[in-house]
């Protein structure tokens, strides 16, 4: 076994298509670089142990088998060939929980980079996404599989679930776009709308179905927009977007307030990303200078914490 080692994985945010994503629609996600979940795996004594201090978490996988990280660290034993080691797994994230910027799948990256790299290995990107996939079914139900993505590859990617190459392509973007990003401050985790969108389509398939496609439509469009660098047309799809995931009752006041100050305040367009119901905003900017502004403009109308 190696010394203790440490492995680390980006935070994601959805540009556009979330939910209608988890009914088979497209959808676009950005990493994050500068927020990390950070992994080490140091040599213990007994059981495998997981210590989260942020979460005030200590548990072995032995006694707790069902929690979500045991789950996980057993898997990634299991596909390296070994069985659990004697060691500890600490975690420490920047990425703030149940704020839609990945955090779940994050975290699962980090840890499964980091028993493997403790066990001799590095982990191709897919076979880190694949492992977090299982934990984020654990956290969500029914994930699309586009945050562990994000995360693993750490590169733009458009997602469709149930391609035959795992449902993800990289984009390469010619041009970064200029986004700003605000947190409502109301932590909501994933399941919850994921669920109550759930209960929706089931209540009335065809006018969600409809919805989910005009999402599809906005998201495309916005790919092309991406590929083109054309930030009016990239913002207007990003309203079109917040509109919809309005329809599908996933927005919140906060969020539609700090949409609408963004707007005020000169973007090219906002909307809600990720789950929604609270946690973050996104906001496109047309150049750096005018990202300053929206970033003054969002933290004096109360946004938690701006990016
Ligand atoms: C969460 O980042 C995105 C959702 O579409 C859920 C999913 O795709 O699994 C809300």
């Amino acid at each position: 076994m190696a010394d203790a080692v440490t492995r680390t994985a980006c935070a994601k945010i959805i540009l556009c298509g979330e939910h209608a994503v988890v009914y088979g629609r497209p959808a676009i996600a950005l990493p994050l670089s500068h927020l990390r979940a950070r992994a080490t795996v140091a040599a213990g004594t007994g059981a495998f142990r997981i210590n989260a201090p942020d979460i005030r978490a200590d548990f072995d996988i032995v006694s707790d088998p069902t929690r979500p990280l045991s789950v996980l660290s057993r898997l990634t034993f299991e596909a390296l060939g070994q069985s659990p080691a004697a060691a500890i797994l600490t975690i420490m994230s920047d990425i703030p929980p149940a704020s839609h910027l990945g955090s779940s799948a994050s975290v699962a990256v980090a840890c499964a980079r980091a028993i493997a790299a403790y066990c001799g290995r590095e982990l191709l990107a897919d076979e880190a996404s694949r492992l977090a996939f299982e934990v984020e079914k654990i956290y969500h139900g029914s994930p699309s599989g586009i945050d562990n993505t994000a995360v693993a590859y750490e590169q733009p990617v458009w997602f469709a679930r149930g391609r035959p190459d795992a449902g993800a392509i990289i984009i390469s973007i010619p041009q970064s776009p200029h986004l700003v990003i605000a947190d409502t401050g109301v932590a909501v985790p994933t399941r919850v709308p994921v669920g109550d969108v759930r209960k929706g389509w089931e209540a009335d398939p065809a006018r969600f179905e409809r919805l989910f496609d005009q999402v599809a439509d906005a998201v495309t469009a916005a790919r092309n927009a991406l590929l083109t660098s054309d930030w009016p047309a990239l913002g207007a799809q990003m309203n079109t977007n917040h509109a919809l995931l309005q329809q599908l009752g996933v927005s919140s006041p906060e969020l539609d307030a700090l949409c609408d100050t963004a707007r005020r305040a000169g973007a090219l367009g906002a909307k809600l990303s990720g789950g929604g119901r609270g946690g973050n905003m996104i906001a496109l900017a047309p150049d750096a200078q005018s990202a300053d502004q929206l970033r003054i403009a969002l933290r004096a109308s109360g946004a938690a914490r701006v990016m």
